[in-house]
């Protein structure tokens, strides 16, 4: 059961933060909410009257619009065209055209009203995340609707652009609309929710306000007390692990994506990458992983050269790799969970030979990672799309870190993840450290870095501009990631 007898009222321009674990049903609520799944019992009262929706169309009608939490967009459409989607408009009669120029107008129009700008006529692959965001968001508008669920709009954006949607969450709250606010990130919540429903296990566990604190709001969702900061002892580095110099890379456009870098991860520290996201982290990651071409420079791994080797060739050499696109690098989304925890370990013992697959060892591995890592699945042999999607994050988790490492190699390591289990990948992270393996960490979130590095590198513009010690301010980090150093601004 994944929603158990919730009772949720949202009053017309009310910003209703909806917090929970992962798996705590949130997205299923919304589901029904949006006529995506029908529930078994309960019912569903808009302006004072009970509704019964079949589908998604019966919800828009009804004036309610969803953004997802995984990008529902086609990628190969223009702006426009995914915005017309499902709500396609004829001239010429029934058998007539696409009427393409009212779809730009009205993209347009909406982007007008509630300042989210967007260009019609970009195709959608081509865009920042961020923006692909705010498309979503601009589709869901173009149906008049008066509430509008956002779940986890904010789990892939920088921290400038989640400032920028919680303005526009203000600009619609403003106009009247009601907002539903799916987050694991309790700063946007106190920054915007007039009030908080909290659940867990598919209950409702309380409503409250914003003033609730932090720590009781990380208690009530988790059912216990959680650590926010991270606790970890003064590494002890070893020999170099991972060193990298020169390196050179382009992105998909040919352009230098990383430009020049030279960094060194030693046995048991934490080298953290900070960085606004989009300055070269993600090819610098892909690089050294042997998923994208290097194009100068070289990428030695425990004294040996393995510039441009095959993933898998890397991967068996001992790194593990949590990649920050989980659906397109980390899951086999119809693979069952089990199936996923083997995926690079499956042809050797205790699972598998060059010919045969020994099912109940995988199973048995699986039993044991899923218990070991928490991983909310009804079974084993579940599709891991079935997961909510912070379980599918831990499921990779999981994986990466159940075999003998020399290096890890974390990207994004807690997108989409509640704040237990954050505490927990955290504690794990720094135990794979104290085991001596070399961990880089490249993240978008300053704390997380902040938390779990011993020495800082920041990526600015595909360069590495420092490298500083762990202890070192937060602001002067903040500027050198804006690309800004202190010595420069020392000089009057
Ligand atoms: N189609 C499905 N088939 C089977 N189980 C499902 C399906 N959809 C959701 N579930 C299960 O329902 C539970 C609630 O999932 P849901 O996606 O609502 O969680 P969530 O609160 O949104 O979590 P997250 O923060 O990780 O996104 C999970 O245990 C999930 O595995
Ligand atoms: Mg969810």
């Amino acid at each position: 059961m994944a929603n158990d007898s919730i009772t949720l009222t949202v009053e017309p321009g009310e910003i209703h933060a909806l917090l929970g674990e992962n798996g705590a049903g949130k997205s299923t609520l919304m589901n029904v909410l949006y006529g995506l799944l029908q529930p078994d019992e309960g019912e569903i009262v808009v302006d004072g009257e009970t509704v019964r929706f079949k589908s998604p169309r019966d919800a828009i009608a009804a004036g309610i619009g969803m953004v997802h939490q995984h990008f529902m967009l086609v990628p190969v459409f223009t702006v426009a065209e995914n915005v017309m989607l499902g709500a396609e408009q004829v001239r010429g009669g029934p058998l007539g055209f696409l009427d393409r120029r009212r779809a730009r107008q009205r993209v347009i129009e909406v982007s007008r009203r509630y300042g989210l700008e967007v260009d019609p006529d970009s195709v959608v692959e081509d865009l920042p995340v961020g923006v692909q965001q705010r498309v979503e968001i601009v589709k869901a508008l173009s149906r008049e609707i008066d509430l509008l669920i956002l779940d986890e709009p904010t789990a892939v954006l920088t921290p400038h652009e989640t400032d920028e949607l919680l303005e526009v969450m203000r600009g619609l709250k403003a106009a009247g609309k009601s907002i539903v606010f799916i987050t694991h990130k309790l700063r946007e919540v106190k920054a915007v929710a007039d009030r908080i429903t909290v659940i867990r296990r598919g209950r409702c566990v309380r409503t409250t306000t914003p003033d609730t604190s932090e720590e009781e709001l990380a208690a009530l969702m988790v059912g216990r007390a959680v650590r926010l900061d991270v606790q970890k002892t003064p590494a002890q580095p070893g020999e170099p692990v991972l060193s990298v110099r020169g390196l050179v890379v382009h992105d998909e456009r040919g352009q230098r994506a990383v430009d020049g870098v030279d960094l060194e991860v030693r046995a048991g520290e934490v080298l953290g990458i900070a960085g606004v996201q989009g300055n070269g982290q993600t090819e610098l990651v892909e690089a050294i992983m042997g998923l994208r071409p290097v194009r100068a420079g070289s990428v030695v791994l425990g004294g040996e050269t393995v510039t441009n080797r095959r993933t898998r060739d890397i991967l068996r050499a001992g790194v593990g790799y949590i990649p920050e696109d989980r659906s397109a690098d980390g899951l086999v989304a119809d693979f069952t969970v089990a199936e996923n925890l083997v995926l690079d370990t499956y042809d050797r013992p205790p699972y598998g030979s060059k010919l045969v697959l020994d099912s109940d060892a995988i199973e048995a591995g699986a039993r044991d990672m899923i218990a070991r890592f928490d991983v909310r699945t009804s079974s084993p042999n579940a599709p891991v799309a079935t997961l909510s999607g912070g379980n599918q994050q831990k499921v990779i988790v999981a994986r990466e870190l159940a075999r003998p490492l020399k290096l890890l190699v974390a990207a994004q390591p807690t997108r989409g993840v509640d704040v237990g289990s954050i505490e927990f990948i955290h504690q794990q992270i720094v135990a794979e450290r104290d085991r001596g393996t070399a961990v880089l960490l490249v993240s978008s979130e300053l704390d997380e870095v902040l938390g779990i590095a011993d020495r800082i590198a920041v990526m600015c513009g595909g360069r590495i501009l420092a490298t500083v010690p762990a202890d070192t301010p937060r602001e002067e980090i903040g500027l050198l990631m804006a690309g800004i150093s202190v010595d420069e601004e020392a000089v009057p």
